[in-house]
């Protein structure tokens, strides 16, 4: 029998990927909050009742969990906000998702680690510096403490060809093209993760039936200002490098404090079989998709649902 997925949260960056590679081989349900009512399912996820009812008309084999509040200043300064969404909302996806006896997986985070001294491995403990790391924590043990088969993906610094345009490979190739500053912390160091090879290793997981929590990350270790002047590089931007301005991410004066030395292990992920992409291949294949096209659109094309 053809499984079935929902994605609560297909209109975020991750979901609309996720979407995006497994409507080609599984039927797929996607939600939205608010921002994608003309092309998914409206569900609020803190919203118990609607989500038993969306499961019970679904019946969904496999449930992927991207949907969570994201904007780490504002949990910050509206913590009760983001306990709703973040910690509560997964609560009740979880546990329709164990009555269902669905597959789980889940969206966590390299934030749940104080950034003193990363790159962090799946048995680091963690120590989170700010509320949407605290919740998200919390979060990741509603979901171990389940019945339900789960996943739990940690990751860091998603990025790719997104419609919104608003994760950091994508919004300082924007700013760089139209020759705007971009000024990025030198002290925030990480490891970039390309949302396609994402998507691939999640894929690679399910079909190797693992369970538990797992790294997703790409292989480059580097600051942003790093990471912006590569995304330069790559996209043949040279001469717009003076354009990006290092700074010291404290001086930024955002409400929630950042892991600085962070960045995520993928010795487990590459132990399972899968080989995580590097840097630069992930923006080969990014420009590879823009040449000989309009950016504007490419936007569109990357959502399947306007193919
Ligand atoms: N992006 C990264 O760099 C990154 C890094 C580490 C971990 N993660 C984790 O990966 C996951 C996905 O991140 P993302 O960047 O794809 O996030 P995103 O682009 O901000 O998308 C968030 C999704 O959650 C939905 N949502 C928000 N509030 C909701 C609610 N009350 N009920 C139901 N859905 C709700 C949004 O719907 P609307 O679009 O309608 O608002 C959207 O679809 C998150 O769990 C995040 O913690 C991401």
């Amino acid at each position: 029998m053809k499984k079935t997925a929902v994605i609560i949260g297909a209109s975020g960056l991750v979901g609309g990927y996720l979407f995006e590679y497994f409507s080609k081989s599984i039927d797929v349900v996607g939600t939205t909050f608010k921002k994608d009512p003309a092309n998914f399912e409206t569900l609020d996820m803190r919203n118990e009742e609607n989500v038993t009812k969306f499961f019970a008309d679904h019946k969904p084999n496999i449930v992927f969990l991207p949907a969570a509040m994201t904007h780490v200043d504002r949990c910050e300064t509206e913590p009760n906000e983001s306990y709703s969404i973040n910690v509560s909302g997964t609560k009740n996806i979880v546990e329709c998702a164990a009555r269902t006896g669905a597959k789980l997986v889940f969206f966590s985070t390299e934030y749940v680690f104080d950034g003193v001294s990363g790159p962090y491995s799946e048995t680091d403990s963690p120590n989170p510096i700010n509320i949407y790391g605290k919740h998200k924590m919390e979060a990741e043990k509603i979901v171990r403490g389940s019945a339900t088969d789960s996943i739990i993906i940690r990751t860091t610094w998603v990025f790719g060809w997104e419609k919104l345009a608003r994760n950091f490979a994508h919004a300082t190739y924007n700013k760089l093209k139209a020759g705007e500053e971009s000024r990025v912390p030198m002290d925030e160091i990480s490891t970039p993760t390309y949302s396609k090879n994402m998507v691939a290793a999640i894929d690679y997981l399910l079909g190797k039936d693992f369970e538990g929590t797992v790294n997703i990350a790409g292989t480059d270790r580097l600051s942003k200002y790093e990471w912006a002047q590569r995304i330069a590089n790559a996209f043949g931007l040279g001469d717009s490098k003076e354009k990006i301005k290092p700074l010291e991410s404290d001086s930024l004066g955002r409400p929630a404090k950042r892991p600085k030395n962070a960045g995520l292990l993928t010795g487990k992920l590459k132990s399972l079989g899968f080989e995580p992409c590097s840097l630069d291949e992930a923006l080969f294949d990014m420009k590879t998709a823009l040449v000989g096209k309009d950016l504007e659109l490419k936007r569109e094309y990357w959502n399947p649902r306007k193919d």
